[in-house]
């Protein structure tokens, strides 16, 4: 069996291939202990995770916790509001008193790129990034594989349309490094003012044409347009946005017949996705809901050095 090494987990790129696919299929093992009528195992009793939450959420905190309590380990919610960071209390200070007080994991949501790595440096828990900034949500890429792996039987070879706004999307970066990484291809559209400059380096290829990203993909990502994130304007209007680059049922009708669609949430109902599109056949956006929960469960039995097989448990 595969040993998994790592202390943290902080972006994708820092996964090999071989570390992903235990990941997938530790999940897949945990996703069977939520279908129990009892769904809790003994497996992280004694162990302490923290989730330190400096921007909102309401899947990542949930599953997190849920997946915590599932593995039985004691989880503590913090949020930026509540914890002594409005006091002015540094990032570094607080994981420093929350380190002195022996949690095995923390897991961070940040607006500010990069602080879950400072904070991988500075203290000896295991470190999660649930999402830093623009930067990386690896946990979401992970969970996103998973959900297409489970439909699909494989993630190598498949074409991976991911549409939306690109420029402020943590989950697009971390989506291209997983996808490519496992053996798709993906193809990324937005208006070119969503578009980052030199984003192929990733190894994607580009459009702004959206019925060119659709045709042909295995898989359609929509991205929601993070306007918590826009300094500016960025098109001219959400209805010409829409009508561009919104997916609804006419623009689908192009689209293979066994096309999945997703969305990694929360979503903006007729702006980048119209309802009947996500709440539709080829939707698996609640799918993935379902597989954040196992997927989290796997990486906190991972990091804590689980060695147990969670089905005896
Ligand atoms: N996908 C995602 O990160 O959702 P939340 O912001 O609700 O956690």
């Amino acid at each position: 069996m595969l040993k998994f090494t790592k202390k943290d987990i902080l972006e994708i790129s820092s996964l090999s291939v071989d570390d992903i696919s235990l990941i997938l299929d530790t999940a897949e093992r945990m996703k069977e202990i939520s279908e129990r009528p009892v769904k809790k195992v003994p497996t992280l009793r004694g162990k302490t995770v923290v989730l330190y939450f400096y921007e909102p959420s309401t899947r990542t905190r949930t599953s997190f916790d849920i997946a915590a309590k599932r593995l039985s380990a004691d989880s503590i919610s913090l949020s930026g509001s509540t914890s002594s960071m409005v006091k002015g209390e540094t990032l570094l200070d607080t994981a420093r008193n929350l380190e002195a007080m022996k949690p095995d994991v923390i897991v961070l949501r940040h607006p500010s790129a990069g602080a879950p790595h400072i904070l991988a440096k500075a203290v000896s828990a295991s470190i999660i990034n649930a999402g830093d900034g623009m930067h990386a949500h690896p946990t979401q890429a992970l969970l996103d594989m998973l959900t297409v792996k489970q439909h699909k039987g494989t993630l190598s070879g498949l074409r991976i349309a991911i549409i939306g706004d690109i420029a402020h999307s943590r989950v697009a970066r971390s989506d291209c490094e997983g996808f490519i990484k496992m053996g798709a291809s993906v193809i990324l559209c937005a208006p070119p003012t969503l578009m980052p400059k030199g984003i192929e380096f990733y190894g994607v290829s580009v459009t702004f044409d959206i019925n060119e990203a659709i045709e042909g993909a295995d898989v359609i990502m929509m991205l929601r347009i993070q306007k918590e994130r826009q300094s500016g304007f960025f098109f001219p209007s959400e209805r010409e946005y829409s009508r561009r680059y919104g997916l609804n049922l006419e623009k689908l009708k192009s689209a293979r017949s066994d096309v999945l669609i997703m969305h990694p949430g929360p979503i903006n109902r007729g702006l980048e996705i119209s309802p009947d599109v996500a709440d539709g056949p080829h939707s698996i956006i609640l799918d993935q809901v379902t597989n954040g929960v196992a997927v989290r469960m796997a990486l906190l039995y991972l990091v804590t050095g689980g060695t147990r097989n969670a089905d005896s448990d």
